[in-house]
């Protein structure tokens, strides 16, 4: 079994398919950009780092085998296929920001004079450092909430609860929220860690579950509808989540599920912390109701694994996201430049050129 969602040679990508993760470790070829959008749509690959680094290496691995005449052509060829692959999901903006940074390289670089060849080589060279950088962002993500947690809670050992996953398979390895949990076992300050199962993917039960049993981390499962409870009978140091996209006021848009459990810890004195990398971060936008939620199939809900489990007929609502108010995210949002509050975001991170 393998926690490497995402593996790439210089010139070839597969993804380990987290439809079927955890009975079967499988991996797909992702060999173009369709490929790549079809892989995203259909979640085998999901989490907003890994969407943005297995659609960005899509375009790579298609490139790698191609030949444009001009510059001009190629760097049109990227712009239009990143737009396409930014499109396979809505909420998460880390897909849009690496299309707009790597399109503006292309353009730049085409626009100095450089030759197709040594531009196609940029471009994929820029996809395959995404992968080493994520890395490293995620480490410091890890170590910054690992500290502020620690200090906050007065202990040298912490009880957390965490929500969806964040953490190898969402990344390229390590992990957001997962990656502070991580930091925390890893310096043996990890009391506990209690995971949601996370309806109606399972993210939390099938992924999360799998990446805490496969390191030994003390952990229990509990269902979505048990964390107020959870909040009553065990005092809990922290609850930390991830994030698709933070809204410059904090708002925070991430996994369903996340809204209620800030609105439970805020009654139940647990401090919640959001941990995401700059690249979550959306300065374009004022709050989070500007933040596009995207709607899921029906048949993720009224089905498991092709198994009906809903009465027929009966009509769904399945948003995939929802929106954690800024004031609700009480002990603050981690990045990979340190620990936030929400209303020193924008301030603290407009001149990193988000
Ligand atoms: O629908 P998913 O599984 O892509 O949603 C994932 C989440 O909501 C994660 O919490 C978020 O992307 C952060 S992953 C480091």
């Amino acid at each position: 079994m393998s926690l490497e969602a995402i593996v790439w040679n210089g010139k070839d990508l597969k993804i380990l398919d987290q439809l079927l993760l955890p009975e079967k470790s499988e991996y797909i070829s992702v060999k173009n950009v369709e490929d790549g959008w079809n892989v995203i749509h259909k979640m085998q690959v999901r989490g907003a780092p890994a969407i943005a680094i297995v659609g960005c290496l899509s375009l790579a691995a298609e490139l790698v085998d191609s030949s444009h005449e001009t510059s001009e052509d190629l760097s049109k060829a990227v712009s239009d296929k990143l737009a396409h692959l930014v499109t396979a999901r809505p909420t998460a903006v880390n897909m849009k920001k690496a299309a707009s940074e790597l399109s503006d390289l292309a353009q730049t670089l085409c626009a100095d004079g450089m030759k197709p060849e040594e531009l196609k080589k940029k471009v994929v060279d820029w996809c395959a450092q995404m992968l080493t950088d994520d890395v490293t962002t995620n480490r410091k993500i890890g170590d910054f909430g690992a500290i502020a947690i620690i200090e906050k809670s007065g202990k040298t050992k912490v009880k957390l609860l965490t929500h969806c996953n964040t953490g190898s398979l969402a990344t390229a390895g390590y992990g957001t929220a997962l990656g502070v949990v991580r930091s925390l076992h890893s310096k043996q300050q990890l009391d506990h860690i209690y995971c949601t199962e996370t309806r109606p993917y399972n993210q939390g039960c099938r992924l999360t579950a799998y990446e805490l049993v496969y390191e030994s981390m003390p952990a229990t499962l509990i269902c979505d509808n048990m964390g107020a409870a959870l909040m009553n009978s065990v005092k809990l140091d922290a609850i930390v989540v991830g994030a698709d996209r933070v809204a410059s006021n904090g708002d925070t848009a991430n996994k369903i599920g996340t809204y209620q459990l800030a609105v439970a810890a805020l009654h139940h004195d647990v401090p919640f912390y959001v941990c995401a990398p700059t690249t979550s971060i959306d300065l374009n936008l004022a709050c989070g109701t500007e933040i596009p939620i995207e709607e899921r199939p029906q048949q993720e809900m009224t089905h498991i694994a092709g198994v009906r489990i809903a009465a027929p007929g009966i009509s769904c609502w399945n948003p995939g996201f929802d929106i954690t108010p800024a004031s609700l995210i009480t002990g603050g949002i981690v990045t990979d430049l340190g620990v936030f509050k929400p209303s020193e975001l924008s301030g603290k991170l407009k001149n990193q050129s988000l």
